[in-house]
């Protein structure tokens, strides 16, 4: 290997630039090329690529978003946005390729390295930390922070006008950020798709609460949870119900996606990416990187793309109690 591609794709996290920043000093390190291929894999089908240096990544390891940007391509779904993509990469002379993304950034990577025998490695960056082989994928931590953050000012306001607030969060179909924002910032009750809490017992246990003198609550809902049609709905069913509450909706909606990352995000960014390269000149290829009881470990891309990251269901317990 010789030149290594780097690219972001699908939503972005905090964190990403600081393993885009791993890569590139990595590259530098054991005397590779680097190539950043902007907006994933559109980019790549345009061959929209800027050589990357050492300096290129100066301060960057503090900075939210991504400097290569970020896209959800359409066009890389079809065969011959694939070919093109390839020729592009041929042209360049890139020998291989790292893709810090979720799971439709490491299928694109495994149908690629199917047809054309590309090799590739993944990274997880997502905040929905919905990625089987890895512990944390980058920019969780971030948004879990983040989102903590938020809810600690929601319950300022709460608490003064003795109000429900129902905070929708992001996590697509996964509710790791609901269910650990949700214990970290002391929420009533935590609503996330993996557990169907059902709305009788929703209603009787706001009921309890308010009996037992509370006067403000919090019950963060997961995106993804199926128990409303919306957190509106949701929201308007529990107030109609419960007529003894003053009910608001805060969807924290794309500001969960911004932001510094935190220390955690730029350590694991910084050791993953370099694993990658490492991995990639070591001749390994269609696996993905991660953290796994504090090593790193390596999964087939397709097992992270289909195995399922189980959330602690130890944590709803522990909600459960705290909520008395
Ligand atoms: O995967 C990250 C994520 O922020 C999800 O939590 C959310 O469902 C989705 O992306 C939103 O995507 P978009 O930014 O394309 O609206």
């Amino acid at each position: 290997v010789k030149k290594i591609g780097v690219m972001t794709s699908g939503g972005d996290s905090p964190g990403m630039n600081a393993a885009i920043r791993a890569v590139v000093r990595a590259c530098h390190y054991y005397n590779v090329e680097c190539v950043g291929i902007y907006r994933g894999y559109e980019g790549l089908i345009e061959g929209d690529f800027i050589k990357l240096n050492a300096r290129s990544v100066s301060n960057t390891i503090n900075r939210g978003g991504t400097i290569l940007k970020s896209a959800r391509s359409q066009e890389f779904r079809t065969k011959e946005g694939r070919a093109k993509a390839h020729q592009n990469l041929l042209n360049e002379g890139i020998d291989a390729m790292v893709l810090i993304g979720g799971d439709g950034t490491f299928t694109g990577g495994m149908v690629f390295n199917d047809e054309y025998s590309f090799p590739c490695i993944g990274v997880p960056g997502t905040i929905d930390n919905d990625i089987y082989g890895t512990n944390f994928t980058i920019g969780y931590d971030t948004a879990l922070n983040t989102v903590v953050d938020v809810i600690d000012k929601i319950r300022d306001t709460a608490s003064s006008h003795n109000r429900l607030f129902f905070v929708e969060v992001m996590g697509r179909d996964a509710g790791f950020i609901a269910l650990n924002a949700g214990v970290g910032a002391g929420a009533e009750e935590i609503l996330v798709p993996e557990e169907d809490l059902g709305l009788d017992r929703l209603l009787e246990s706001l009921k309890r609460s308010k009996r037992s003198g509370k006067s403000s609550s919090i019950v963060v809902v997961a995106e993804g949870d199926k128990i409303g049609k919306s957190v509106f709905e949701l929201a308007n069913y529990v107030e109609e119900n419960l007529p003894e509450y003053e009910v608001r909706v805060s969807v924290l909606g794309h500001m969960q996606r911004g932001g510094a990352p935190s220390c955690f995000d730029r350590v694991l960014a910084s050791r993953l990416g370099v694993k990658a390269v490492e991995l990639l000149l070591d001749g390994k290829t269609n696996l993905m990187v991660g953290l796994v009881d504090g090593k790193i470990e390596t999964t087939d891309l397709e097992k992270a793309v289909k195995g399922k990251h189980n959330i602690n269901r130890e944590l709803l317990r522990v909600s459960d109690i705290m909520s008395i």
